[in-house]
């Protein structure tokens, strides 16, 4: 059965996973994000001390990986070996570090069945960077979102005061990961020709959602 597949593909900091997850409930299906994916194998990587530069250690460490999404009451979860990771995954270094890894062929191709396999089980909100291009070219409906970085960086900051991190190194390492998801040789981080260009610089996450709902009746 074909199932109904929304992606929302785009920068760090847009704003992807708030509205991913208020598409998804008012659509009443779940929603996955990718980017928990790809961190939870940067975060693998760092635990386990993983020369990740060198294939013939990594892949080894990929056959072995036993990543997951499990609802935690209503929000998914990701998990390793049966572990849940989530609150160990969001940090600044995991960040860099997921961008930096996920360039690799090899960890893109391990992540792919399991995204694949989530889709052919129920309707989904998928948000990464390559959803609506290598992932998921066929799904129903496609958005691109981004904002304007400073903004984007303004968010960041803001969410993670407590860290102690400049707004000025958030700002300049979120410059840095676009550029290096952008430049990537493998699924770069790209608009599908065919997907909706929201630019939510001036616009907050109900505003992104019903234009979203719009596109959605209107196609
Ligand atoms: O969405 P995020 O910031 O949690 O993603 C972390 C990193 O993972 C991001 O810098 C790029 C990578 N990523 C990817 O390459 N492809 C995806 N579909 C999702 C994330």
């Amino acid at each position: 059965m074909n199932r109904r597949i929304i992606t929302i593909d785009g920068p760090a900091g847009a704003g992807k996973t708030t509205v991913s997850k208020a598409l998804a409930r008012e659509l009443g299906c779940v929603y996955v994000d990718t980017g928990a994916l790809y961190r939870a194998v940067a975060y693998e990587i760092r635990r386990r001390e993983i020369n990740w530069e060198d294939s013939a250690l990594l892949d080894p460490f990929l056959d072995g990986l036993d990543l997951d999404f499990v609802m935690a009451g209503k929000e998914p979860v990701v998990t390793s070996s049966g572990q849940d990771i989530s609150a160990y995954i969001r940090t600044h270094e995991i960040s860099m570090l997921a961008s930096a890894t996920s360039a690799v062929p090899n960890v893109r191709k391990a992540l792919l069945g399991i995204q694949k396999s989530i889709a052919q089980e129920r309707d989904a909100v998928f948000e990464g960077r390559d959803m609506g291009t290598a992932v998921f070219p066929n799904a129903l409906y496609k958005f691109f979102l981004t904002a304007d970085v400073k903004v984007r960086a303004r968010r960041r900051f803001e969410e993670s005061n407590a860290s102690g991190i400049s707004f000025e190194k958030i700002l300049e390492d979120m410059a840095k990961r676009d550029a290096d998801d952008t430049r990537r040789t493998v699924s770069p981080l790209q608009q599908a020709p065919d997907a909706i260009l929201i630019d939510a610089t001036e616009l907050d996450v109900s505003q992104v959602v019903e234009k979203m709902k719009s596109a959605i009746k209107a196609i």
